[in-house]
């Protein structure tokens, strides 16, 4: 007997993101419509029936302003405007409406931590002591001996001090040293993102995600002197701004801090801070759950996540497009790690962290990334896709540093993967090499294959959105008798789903206690509580009305 799916959802669409479905893509990267090497708005906005397809609701773009292109967009020289190689204002607007013609919401990163060192701003604040954009940045005549000393980018940068000559003072940087710090307990500083946040709002965008969190919060007081401001009214007032001008934006974090620091970023009595927060803890978990074919890891992970306020949402990722960091890892698992899925040196990066997509992790091992992506669209949260994980796309490892994984889309199995008409040798970035590049894996030969990773994606991504319990519901963890297994349960309104995910490359028999009868909501039939689950294999369950 068909399953019935129904679930009345018009209550859940004002906190939308709960039960949202976001893909990330870049710009630059995805297609290129005038042959110049570059992808820009024109190109994106062609394509936007394969993301509406796909079944995804809301686009993530990375920085798309105009910037000198040192950190891939990340460094950027003006907070209202489109990179001329990207496209026009003009062209972001006919893209911001026909996304949302198609009934996708359109998010931005949001670059608040630093600038370009070729931003006005910072041009004028090294130029005059006195001019009103010198606190703008964070200044010292000595580095303090007690400020901040954790290196974001270890290698490429040895110190978060650089002393600027024009300036005659040290300034901050957490990142790339051409990208100078925001002094962020400047009230001049705010106002100023705060406007530029209002712009981008008023041009039809739904929400940022706001990288580097902890970093300028952190960063009140950071040129050494104790101050006793709260740095979270910052967030409250950033949440406070946003909403008032939009009141169905989000605001999505990139918070990568140890489980029992996250909750205080969510929102308190004072107010709410961040709606989303990216799980990198069951992210890194996941991979060593993999890695040892143990769903312990990532159950013990789960666990210390905080419980959070019902409007407020993990956002869950497989892969990002920075490395997949392993910070939070001790020596010994990220070595189990790195050695299973980055045994050479050149695929590792900052000692942390591996520069390589899934597939190529798995050697595009069907089953196991399957067992992942389910994993994705089932874990609490709202599953974030970086662009190609639809058909399974590849990297390439001779690209410099983490652009590695952020090669151009793979349209077709053409030149340069239907991306871009130009000189192969002049695209932003190479195309994925090797099994998984453009002649392999492209999406107009997976749209014909009823049985491509496109096709089960496209599937899953509908059943998760006709299953709210998982970003609505409580989770909790089942115990099962097989270690190898995950079992997930949601409650939500009188329902129960239960998902189940075998880590092992073998059979796995469990029995779920406390449940009635069961639907199989990936195959549309009923079953029954004990389980038969093939070598990583998996199933999203619910329980028959
Ligand atoms: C974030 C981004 C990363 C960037 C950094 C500096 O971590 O994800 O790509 O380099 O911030 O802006």
């Amino acid at each position: 007997m068909a399953a019935d799916r129904h679930v009345p959802l018009a209550v859940t669409s004002d906190l939308w993101w709960k039960n949202a479905i976001v893909y990330c893509l870049d710009v630059e990267t995805f297609q290129d419509s005038d042959g110049d090497g570059v992808g820009d708005f024109r190109g994106l906005t062609e394509r936007i029936d394969h993301l509406a397809g796909l079944g995804v609701s809301c686009l993530w773009l990375m920085p798309f302003f105009p910037t000198p292109d040192l950190d891939d967009g990340y460094d950027v020289t003006d907070y209202y405007g489109v990179d001329p190689r990207l496209g026009t204002l003009g062209d972001f607007v006919e893209f911001v409406r026909t996304a949302r013609d198609r009934g996708l919401r359109v998010i931005a990163d949001f670059i608040v931590n630093h600038t370009s060192d070729r931003h006005p701003w910072f041009q004028a604040a090294r130029a005059d002591r006195d001019s009103p954009y010198r606190d703008y940045y964070v200044w010292v005549d000595e580095p303090p001996e007690d400020g901040p000393t954790d290196l974001v980018f270890p290698g490429p940068e040895t110190s978060m001090w650089r002393y600027d000559e024009e300036a005659g003072q040290h300034y901050l940087h957490r990142f790339y040293r051409h990208q100078p710090d925001l002094n962020a307990a400047n009230p001049r500083v705010r106002q100023e993102i705060a406007r530029a946040m209002g712009f981008w709002l008023e041009l039809g965008l739904s929400g940022f995600r706001i990288d580097a969190v902890p970093y300028f919060v952190e960063e009140l007081g950071a040129s050494g002197e104790t101050t006793d401001q709260d740095s979270h009214a910052y967030l409250r007032d950033m949440h406070a701004f946003v909403t008032r001008r939009r009141g169905d934006a989000v605001l999505v974090g990139e918070v990568n801090l140890p489980p029992d620091e996250l909750r205080t970023y969510f929102g308190d009595d004072e107010g709410e801070k961040l709606d989303m927060l990216f799980d990198f803890v069951g992210n890194q978990a996941l991979y060593l759950a993999l890695v040892r074919e143990d769903a312990g890891p990532l159950a013990r992970a789960l666990s210390t996540l905080p419980r959070i306020p019902d409007r407020n949402q993990w956002a869950r990722f497989v892969r990002n497009h920075d490395e997949l960091t392993l910070d939070k890892l001790s020596d010994e698992e990220r070595q189990e790690v790195f050695v299973a899925f980055a045994p050479d040196e050149e695929m590792r990066i900052f000692g942390r962290g591996i520069r390589r997509r899934l597939p190529s992790m798995l050697g595009g091992d069907r089953e196991r990334l399957e067992l992942a992506y389910s994993l994705l669209f089932s874990l609490p949260g709202t599953p974030v896709l970086l662009y190609g994980e639809e058909i399974g796309m590849g990297d390439n490892l001779a690209a410099r540093g983490r652009m590695s994984v952020r090669t151009p889309m793979q349209w077709t199995d053409e030149r340069s993967g239907g991306f871009s008409t130009a000189d192969p040798a002049d695209l932003c970035v190479p195309t994925a090499d090797g099994e998984r590049g453009p002649e392999h894996v492209n999406v107009a030969a997976q749209e014909h294959d009823a049985e491509s990773l496109l096709n089960w994606t496209t599937r899953i991504v509908r059943l998760r959105r006709e299953t709210p319990e998982i970003g609505w519901g409580d989770p909790a963890l089942v115990s099962v008798d097989d270690d190898a297994v995950l079992a997930l349960r949601y409650e939500w309104r009188g329902r129960t789903v239960v998902c189940v995910h075998n880590f092992a490359g073998r059979e796995a028999r469990i029995s779920l206690p406390d449940v009635g009868e069961l639907v199989d909501v990936l195959a549309g039939r009923r079953t029954s509580p004990d389980l038969e689950l093939e070598p990583y294999g998996y199933r999203w369950l619910r329980e028959a009305g």
